[in-house]
């Protein structure tokens, strides 16, 4: 009993040690932005961090957190808005993330987009969600969208604000479905 419960101990902090998940949030105007957590249950809270204006804020999180955050610009009522979700070495050790318009599809100027962090520089990502400008359709809107996306990072970036950049690249997009569909049977 000892032996294995020494063993779960191990493997604990190894995995933490192997995994620093993060989110780089990164501010694209002068606005400077709060941004407030909410963890799932069960999972650690986080403080409210504030991004400067036209600076970045890396935050980690611990081992497997599952949770959200919005964005509050300055001189704003605290009210939640776009959501960026996070589900941290999740199923097949991947992390699962979207950007989600269901709490309140009116915030347009928080919470952009979400890309692994090794996409940062890259014009064209293969795999992000969010939007540049709102509304688009790389969004999460509805319950069973298939707007979740899957990287085997553990370093994200969520961009917030207006983005310089007006045209919208996308490549390929790794979607996984909420709910399987096992192909057409006609
Ligand atoms: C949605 O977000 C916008 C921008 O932050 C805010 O003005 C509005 O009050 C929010 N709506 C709700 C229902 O919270
Ligand atoms: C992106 O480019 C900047 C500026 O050259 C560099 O400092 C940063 O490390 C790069 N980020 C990544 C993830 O490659």
């Amino acid at each position: 009993m000892q032996f294995f419960a020494s063993l779960a101990a191990l493997a604990a902090t190894a995995a933490t040690l192997v995994s620093a998940n993060s989110v780089t949030f990164v501010n694209q105007d002068e606005t400077v932005r709060r941004i407030i957590f909410t963890p799932n249950d069960g999972f650690a809270s986080m403080d409210t961090i504030e991004v400067e204006a036209s600076g970045t804020s890396k935050v980690e999180f611990s081992q497997g957190w599952i949770g959200n955050w919005y964005a509050v610009s300055e001189g704003y009522e605290d009210v939640p808005g776009m959501l960026g979700e996070v589900a941290f070495n999740g199923w097949n050790d991947l992390t699962y993330y979207d950007v989600s318009a269901i709490v309140n599809a009116t915030d347009t100027n928080g919470v952009k987009e979400m890309f692994p962090l090794s996409q940062m520089n890259l014009t064209t990502k293969t795999s992000f969600s969010g939007c540049k400008t709102f509304p688009c359709n790389t969004v999460y809107i509805q319950w069973d969208d298939v707007q979740t996306v899957t990287t085997s990072e553990t370093d994200l970036v969520c961009t917030l604000g207006t983005s310089p950049e007006t045209v919208e690249k996308r490549a390929e997009h790794n979607l996984v479905a909420r709910h399987y569909v096992l192909g057409k049977l006609s």
